[in-house]
């Protein structure tokens, strides 16, 4: 197991732990989720939302109860997630896998939130090494480019690798786009300015929806609770 894919598991550890008596849990999309949903215990009587199809795959090949959004009225005990990139203010970006606008619901209709990143995506400033991904309605995606180009900012249609001509669809049915952060504005100015644009339909930027994050380094997990100061929690091995 590379360093960071083992820093990813010792955060998924962290928020295991963290999980308690919860029933209905949100699931978040990415190889840390997956990492969680391997920890999880089929037989406990908690039952999962996906943000994602891929989600909802992994989680119920390991046996686990899942549940369609859809299906739910909320809110939920808790949901846990990966994340791109997470400031000194928890704040964070999201949507690397493109599962961003379900993720924000989920974590919107929560009552805590528990994001696992490897220490790599500590950053001081959103936007150091990741652009903030944007799910886009389709048939908007010249007009909202090009208004968001007029705006300044830098902007790139995200594509797939091979296997398809165009870009990537989201499971919500959007087309993501990458907006590199402008050095000298704000994250929630940015939030603010892109949501303003109609045919925008979410942001990947995840601003005051944390209550926890669990880091994950090689040999233990920092636990920052959001106000409090942080906690190491080493393991033996
Ligand atoms: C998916 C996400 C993921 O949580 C984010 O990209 C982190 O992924 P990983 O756990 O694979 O590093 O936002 O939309």
């Amino acid at each position: 197991m590379s360093g960071v894919d083992e820093a990813k598991r010792r955060a998924a550890e962290g928020a295991l732990k963290l999980i308690g008596d919860a029933k209905l849990i949100g699931l978040g999309t990415g190889s840390t989720v997956e990492k969680l949903i391997g920890l999880l215990d089929p037989n406990a009587d908690s039952v999962y939302v996906a943000s994602s199809i891929d989600t909802a795959v992994k989680a119920s090949s390991r046996g686990l109860k899942v549940l369609h959004p859809s299906s739910i009225r909320g809110p939920l005990d808790i949901y846990i997630d990966g994340a791109d990139e997470v400031d000194e203010e928890l704040n964070m970006i999201k949507g690397g896998g493109a599962a961003l606008t379900m993720e924000k619901i989920l974590a919107h209709h929560s009552m805590k939130r528990i994001f696992m990143v490897d220490h790599t995506k500590l950053v001081s400033r959103l936007g150091e090494n990741r652009p903030v991904p944007v799910e886009v309605i389709r048939d908007a995606l010249m007009l909202v480019t090009s208004r968001l180009d007029d705006m300044g900012y830098d902007v790139v249609v995200r594509r797939p690798g091979s296997g398809k001509y165009g870009p990537i669809l989201s499971d919500t049915c959007g087309v993501i786009i990458d907006v590199r952060m402008p050095g000298d504005k704000g994250p929630e100015y940015v939030e603010n300015e892109l949501k303003s644009v109609p045919g925008v339909v979410e942001t990947g930027l995840f601003l005051g929806l944390v209550d926890v994050v669990t880091v994950g380094y090689t040999n233990k997990t920092r636990v920052i609770a959001r106000g409090s100061r942080s906690m190491d929690l080493h393991r033996q091995r």
